[in-house]
């Protein structure tokens, strides 16, 4: 999809019919690089939302543009019932496709499509939020979302202004049919006075303005050094293309992620894209560590499949307390990091081995890469954060039990693991 959109925009972007969206509210009149540069908004995320990364549901990656106001609060039921709202989920995410081509003639406003939401977005979000959660919405730093709706570019202030007005409470904010003049420079010193991040900074000072927190995910698909200034703009980015149900996505994003951990922290979260867990061929196994590989960075958890065919396996995957325990830690912020486990660890294609901290205790996820199941061992004083001489107890997160026995500073500990899946300990 990535790819595809790249080829369409370098298209429409050098067709001189390609109708420019006019400058308006919130319009960059600026014209050179530095002049817009000095004249964009430095307004910091608001600091009442998007402290921890986000958990919820976002349409796209069940319905793609097959959008309605019924599947939507279906979906925002099934949250409520299958026991997910009591697991902390809580952001039911509207994604492209939901407005008209046009825009209203007279006051320039989005207007939803009455044919797919019959009582507006503002009926949607009465209803997400009388089931206690909250609603989210998506839109384009650019003249076009991807699928060619109305993109914000140029009218960031009256889109802010009428999300808020709806009771949004969220907005993904994507990267296509980025117009000539905003594309950026091959070098910065700080890519956060590149074009890209400038886009997404009057976005993001237009949303500050409104009387409700909105969380805001930057959806710039690792752009433009994302990670160096994503947090001084909104609280989480994407990191990379499209999520794809396949074992192969699953560790590209993480041999991404792996180079950008310094960024993750309170407020300041890498999005690995939402969720495939119900989609496709995924082994249970591979939906495991797709879970714990989300947990342990600490990425947004945003549900991706029609919730009422996930089978009981796959909701005790999504719902397991203590691995969203960590996700969702309140005081700590940082994300589990690899470690060396043991003088004789084997070469992976992504690290198989990781630590961190929570208020619980440190905790080790690993990972067999491999698709053959294999023996992983670690050395109990190799994992960073433990202190004193044991002796340590070595707890299951994914089954909620201890493992018997006890460990000391220089014993090895060895499990067999399963071909993809992930292993999850807490160790005290
Ligand atoms: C892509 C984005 C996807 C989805 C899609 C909608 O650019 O990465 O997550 O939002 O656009 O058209």
């Amino acid at each position: 999809m990535y790819h595809l959109w790249n080829l369409l925009w370098a298209c429409l972007v050098s067709n001189p019919f390609y109708p420019h969206v006019p400058s308006s509210t919130g319009a960059n009149t600026a014209s050179t690089p530095s002049q817009i540069a000095a004249a964009a908004p430095t307004t910091p995320p608001s600091t009442l939302t998007g402290r921890l990364p986000a958990l919820g549901w976002n349409h796209w990656n069940a319905y793609g543009c097959d959008i309605n106001e019924i599947k939507i609060i279906s979906a925002a039921n099934e949250l409520v019932s299958l026991g997910l709202k009591d697991a902390g989920y809580e952001y039911i995410n509207i994604d492209d496709c939901w407005s008209l081509m046009q825009r209203n003639p007279k006051t320039n406003e989005l207007v939803p499509d009455p044919s797919k939401f019959p009582n507006g977005i503002s009926g949607v979000a009465a209803e997400v939020h009388a089931l206690g959660l909250k609603l989210g919405i998506y839109s384009d730093a650019g003249t076009a979302t991807c699928a060619g709706y109305p993109g914000s570019l140029g009218t960031e202030s009256l889109d802010a202004a009428t999300f808020s007005s709806w009771g949004i409470d969220y907005l993904k904010y994507d990267n296509c049919f980025v117009p000539k003049n905003w594309t950026d420079s091959p070098d910065y010193d700080d890519w956060y006075n590149s074009n890209s991040a400038i886009r997404y900074r009057q976005m993001g000072a237009a949303l500050a303005e409104q009387s409700i927190p909105i969380q805001l995910d930057l959806c710039i698909w690792g752009d433009a050094n994302v990670w160096d200034w994503g947090a001084r703009v909104g609280h989480s980015w994407r990191m990379s293309f499209d999520s794809s149900p396949t074992w192969s996505y699953i560790t590209e994003i993480i041999a991404i992620n792996v180079q950008y951990l310094s960024s993750i922290d309170f407020f300041s979260h890498n999005d690995m894209d939402m969720m495939e867990i119900g989609n496709g061929n995924l082994t249970i196994q591979e939906q495991r560590t797709h879970m714990a590989a989300w947990v342990l960075f600490k990425s947004p958890i945003l549900l991706g499949t029609d919730l009422s065919l996930l089978s009981s396996t796959q909701i005790s995957i999504i719902t397991n307390p203590e691995l969203l325990a960590f996700h969702q830690d309140s005081t700590v912020g940082i994300p589990a990091a690899p470690f060396n486990a043991s003088a004789s660890s084997s070469a992976s294609s992504i690290p198989e081995y990781y630590a961190g901290s929570s208020s619980k205790g440190v905790h080790v996820f690993i990972i067999n890469t491999f698709s053959t199941s294999a023996t992983k061992t670690f050395t109990i004083a190799n994992v960073p954060g433990l202190s004193g001489n044991g002796p340590f107890v070595v707890h299951d997160m994914w089954e909620g039990s201890d493992l018997p026995g006890t460990y000391s500073l220089d014993s090895s500990f060895s499990i067999r693991v399963d071909p993809h899946d992930t292993v999850a300990y807490r160790i005290t």
